[in-house]
This record gives C-alpha cells, sequence and structure tokens, in this order.
C-alpha cells in the first residue's frame, strides 16, 4: 500500500461501506449523519461493537469484562448486559452509569487504586459481584463496610507483577513501581492476600493483575502469568483476572494481535505452569471492544497555508473530544467521508479549535488535495478513550453520540448546549 493511498478499510468499522467516494454507515451516508446530528459527532457502529464483544467472549472459555473507563453510557451498559459480558468500573460514578442502565451488580467488578469509603459503601450495598482491593487501607475499609451492610464482600487482590509491558509510559501499570496493587517482589502481594484471607468480612475470590495498554507483543501477557503463576497455585483463586491491554491499530501498518491470538498466548502460559481449568481466567478489555466501533467527523474551518512550513487544517473540536494526542502522543488517520477514496496526496496538520498550540488531533495526517473549507473530515478509531476522556476546556460542548446499527441511527448521548454549559452553577 502506497503512502498515498485512501483511507484503510482496515481501520473503520465493519458496518462501513465506500461506494462512488462517499462513505456510509450501515448504508446511511455519513455526510447526511453529519447533515441531521451536526459536527463534531462520535459515530458508533453498535453491530461492530457487538461482533466484536462476540469475538472476544468466543476465543476462549474465559470470562470477558468490559473496562467501561474505554467508553461509556446507558445504551452502552444496556448492551455489555445484553451479551452477558461482565463489566469493569474504576468508579462510584462509571459504577452509578451502569447501574441505571439496569446492569447486573453482580457481574460487576469494581476498580480504582482509591475509592472513597462512599464509593466503597455503595458497591457494597448494591452488591457489586467483585471488589479488586488495591491498599491495605482500603482492605479494612472494605471490610468495615461489608460488615455493616452483613454481606460478604468477594475480593480479588491486585497484584503487580513487575512485568514491563512495551506501551506508553502513561499507561504502564504492571512495573514495580506504579500507584497500582500489591507488590508480588516485595511481599505486599503476599500480605495483603494473608489479610483479606483472614477477614471474616471478606472472601477471597481470586487475583487480578494488569499490565498495561496498547499491547502489541503477546507475550508480555505470557511473562504476566508466569510471574503470577507461583502466588496462584499456592492459593487456588477461583478468578485470575489477567487484566486488558490488548492493542488496536489507530493508524495503516499497525494491526491488533486479536482476541484468538491473545487466548492462544495466555492459555499456552497457563499450561506452560500448570493451571488448570478449576481456575476461571477473566479478561479485562476496554479500547479492543470499542475503539474501531467510532469515528469522529468534524467540519472543516479555517485552513492556513504557511508557506514554506505546513498547512493548518482547522476543525470543530480537537482536544476536548479527544485528548489521546495531547496526552500521550496518539497518532491518528483522517479521510474525508465525501471523498473516501481519494488519494490522500498532501501533507497537513489537522489540529482543534481550541486555545492551545498543542492543540493538534494529527501532526502529518495525509488527505486529499481536494479539501476545502466546509469539508467534512473523519478520524477513525476514537471509541475508546475519546468520549470518555472529554472535556468542556474553552467551554466547548461535548459533542452528541449517536449508535448506528442495520436498524438505524439514534442519539444515545446528545450533544451539549451552550445552556448545559451553565446548568451547574448555583
Ligand atoms: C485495571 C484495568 N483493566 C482494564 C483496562 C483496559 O485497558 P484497555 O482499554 O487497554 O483494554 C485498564 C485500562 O487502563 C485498567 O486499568
Amino acid at each position: 500500500m502506497g503512502a498515498t493511498t485512501p483511507i484503510s478499510p482496515t481501520l473503520l468499522s465493519r458496518g462501513v461501506s465506500i461506494r462512488e467516494g462517499r462513505a456510509y454507515l450501515h448504508g446511511i451516508a455519513v455526510a447526511d449523519l453529519a447533515e441531521e446530528f451536526g459536527t463534531p459527532l462520535f459515530l458508533y457502529d453498535a453491530a461492530h461493537i457487538r461482533a466484536e464483544v462476540t469475538a472476544a467472549k468466543e476465543a476462549a472459555g474465559w470470562q470477558v469484562a468490559y473496562a467501561s473507563k474505554a467508553f461509556l453510557c446507558r445504551e452502552l451498559a444496556r448492551i455489555m448486559d445484553e451479551l452477558g459480558v461482565h463489566m469493569d468500573v474504576a468508579s462510584g460514578g462509571e459504577l452509578h452509569v451502569a447501574l441505571s442502565a439496569g446492569f447486573d451488580p453482580g457481574r460487576i467488578v469494581l476498580h480504582g487504586n482509591n475509592k472513597s469509603v462512599a464509593e466503597i459503601e455503595y458497591g457494597v450495598a448494591k452488591g457489586v459481584g467483585l471488589f479488586v482491593v488495591d491498599s491495605v487501607a482500603e482492605i479494612g475499609r472494605l471490610e468495615r463496610a461489608a460488615e455493616a451492610a452483613g454481606r460478604r464482600q468477594p475480593v480479588l487482590v491486585r497484584v503487580t507483577p513487575g512485568v514491563e509491558a512495551h506501551t506508553h509510559e502513561y499507561v504502564m501499570t504492571g512495573q514495580e513501581d506504579s500507584k497500582f496493587g500489591f507488590s508480588l517482589a516485595s511481599g505486599a502481594a503476599e500480605a495483603a492476600l494473608g489479610m483479606v484471607k483472614a477477614s471474616p468480612w471478606l472472601e477471597f475470590a481470586g487475583i487480578h493483575a494488569h499490565i498495561g495498554s496498547q499491547i502489541f507483543l503477546l507475550d508480555s501477557y505470557a511473562k504476566e502469568v508466569d510471574a503470577l503463576a507461583a502466588m496462584v497455585k499456592a492459593h487456588s483463586p477461583r478468578v485470575l483476572n489477567l487484566g486488558g491491554g490488548l492493542g488496536v491499530a489507530y493508524v495503516s501498518g499497525e494491526e491488533s494481535p486479536g482476541f484468538d491470538a491473545w487466548a492462544v498466548q495466555l492459555y499456552a502460559a497457563l499450561e506452560h505452569n500448570g493451571i488448570g481449568p478449576d481456575v476461571q481466567i477473566m479478561v479485562e478489555p476496554g479500547r479492543s471492544l470499542v475503539a474501531q466501533a467510532a469515528m469522529t467527523v468534524y467540519r472543516v474551518g479555517t485552513v492556513k497555508r504557511l508557506e514554506g512550513l505546513r498547512t493548518y487544517v482547522s476543525v470543530d473540536g480537537g482536544m476536548s473530544d479527544n485528548p489521546r494526542p495531547v496526552l500521550y502522543g496518539s497518532g491518528y488517520e483522517a479521510f474525508l467521508p465525501e471523498a473516501a477514496d481519494a488519494e490522500r496526496d498532501q501533507v497537513v496538520t489537522v489540529v482543534g479549535k481550541h486555545c492551545e498550540s498543542g492543540d493538534v488531533l494529527i501532526r502529518d495526517a495525509l488527505l486529499p488535495s481536494s479539501l476545502e473549507e466546509g469539508d467534512l473530515l473523519a478520524t477513525p478509531v476514537t471509541g475508546a478513550y475519546g468520549y470518555s476522556m472529554a472535556s468542556n476546556y474553552n467551554r466547548v460542548p461535548r459533542p452528541p453520540v449517536i449508535f448506528v446499527d442495520e436498524s438505524g441511527a439514534r442519539v444515545v448521548v446528545r450533544g451539549e448546549s451552550f445552556e448545559d454549559l451553565v446548568r451547574l452553577e448555583v
């Protein structure tokens, strides 16, 4: 594939088709959706999400817990509930959204390195299936909450296995120097396990570890299993949760390893370490279930050509709807939904509308030279950590979220209005 080729279909969701240059999502022109719902716009392919979750579930005899930090709204929680997966929540707010959608609390896994007493009490009262304990102080808090509620709380102990996944420093979590979990090497994990087992109000359900995000080298997971094996064999957990982190392709040339290859690697490592089917394996993918399901559609505004330097293409969103480029230096690609099969024969810099020079969505984006003010511009693979990390910086209203499938398009989160921007002010 040459450098100036049209956007690769491998970066688009399954429901996207391109006919005579126009991009369609489940048969509806992206331009028509932009016309109807305005820009910027998060366009999710709901059928793609269902297909990815089903593929993840069917890849192995593991339990899948969707890491809802990647993207959560009530409609998504309802889809996940319907598909029978577990859900990882990492705050009282995520828990509330899931519960208010009717998600089964027994299938919720509650995370957090600093759960407040109120969050702990809320989770216990609602019957959260698994608490992932992260510190000695939290074990005490949880024990008191469980006792007060008269409910024995099942618990996973979060272990930092000392494995450094090859990924961005900010999304690396399995190494020793981490704010998350109990260190395996120092003996803190063993001590925490002892505390949980000794508590009359906590039920030791198992062990949890998560080594990071955007992982492409699957042998990192084998190393994780190797590191945890002795502890697993010594304590016979009911559940071994090996976290999420499976890598996703954001730009051409990247390729997600996929759920099947992940499962093969994990189960080979489990077998190699003599960990058998009596331990229920759980995984917690977030990004890999939803990232590719969405694209963000923007409208091009000012195009500034700086002779001999670069061309800035400004869109009507930016770091407030996608902070990942600013936070992690993440790469994206772009295409024009109304010229989706055009050669992308110029390099431009796609920037947002925020008052920050750093508000760059794509530093070197390939786009057709036909591009002009008023065009629609889409960035694919924005379904994870986009809307969920969105802000109102510069008091820019958050875009609507639209779900599209064979039955049509529907608003699942409405776009914010200027009125919404002041609704919390007293
Ligand atoms: C504990 C835990 N589980 C699962 C995930 C999901 O990771 P990903 O979205 O990369 O699959 C994260 C992400 O930060 C996490 O912290």
